[in-house]
């Protein structure tokens, strides 16, 4: 088992449309995949879980229930959610007893879970701080405007004293170049993105409506929208995560 933090300090880049549609992709190419939706807004959950989970993460942190009894399924076979709640809110401040449950909870993860991903906040709190502590790796999701460019840094900066502190093996598994347009800017970010970062940035994802709208049906892209271009983008970028991760395994 890998497990990923789908993580940028920056809102709107696209974490959860990434974490949704990345874990249905590697689900959809048989793999078995856990997707942990630590965001209090709780998105990839109303994304994928349409109704009746039976418990949270919140429950799983306050050591209330294990893992095992919250896993919610999806449309999709072979891909579960741990499900996000408002009430992860207050864990966000929690510190190091958040940091040592959620290493106990990565524990509790079946054994036939070939892949794991965090959906994290977009806040520099306790979460993303435990998040980043007890993953194999994070994946960066950029939108290509100008101040996502600037927050990367800031990110990158986070996880240097990660890795000092707490979590000397964290990889930077990827940079995911998302919302892409076809304006000068964009092709601009794209660009500064593969010069300082090369092999590390992944096949991009466009801007399309088809992803915005596809929240609502409680269905990733690859089921809501199959066709569509986003289906498309984030099928190649399933492919590059496997061949990335499968020959590092
Ligand atoms: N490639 C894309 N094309 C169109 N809309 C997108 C795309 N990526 C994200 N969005 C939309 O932008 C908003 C923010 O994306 P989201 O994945 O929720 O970001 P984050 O989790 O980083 O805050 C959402 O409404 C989402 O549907
Ligand atoms: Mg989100």
């Amino acid at each position: 088992m890998k497990s990923f933090a789908i993580a940028n300090i920056k809102g709107g880049c696209g974490k959860t449309t990434v974490a949704v549609n990345l874990a249905a992709g590697l689900a959809l190419s048989g793999k078995r995949v856990c997707l942990f939706d630590l965001d209090p807004q709780s998105a990839s959950t109303f994304h994928l879980v349409a109704a009746g989970a039976n418990g949270n993460l919140a429950d799983c942190l306050a050591s209330e229930k294990k893992l095992p009894e919250i896993l919610a399924r999806t449309l999709v076979d072979g891909l579960t959610v741990a499900p996000g709640t408002r009430l992860l809110a207050p864990f966000d401040n929690g510190g190091h007893p958040t940091r040592d449950r959620l290493r106990q909870l990565l524990g509790q993860v079946p054994p036939e879970v070939d892949y794991v991903l965090f959906d994290t906040p977009p806040t520099w709190g306790s979460l993303l701080i435990a998040s980043l502590s007890c993953v194999d790796a994070v994946l960066i999701p950029v939108a290509t405007r100008e101040l996502d460019l600037r927050m990367l840094q800031l990110l990158q900066d986070v996880i240097d004293q990660i890795r000092r502190h707490r979590n000397p093996s964290l990889r930077i598994a990827g940079i995911l170049p998302n919302r892409t347009i076809r304006t000068r800017l964009s092709g601009r970010i794209e660009g500064e993105l593969r010069t300082a970062h090369g092999p590390l940035v992944y096949p991009p994802i466009r801007e399309t409506a088809r992803l915005a709208e596809a929240g609502g049906f409680h269905a990733p892209i690859q089921v809501s929208s199959p066709s569509s271009a986003g289906a498309a983008d984030f099928e190649e970028v399933t492919r590059a995560f496997l061949e990335r991760e499968e020959r590092s395994f």
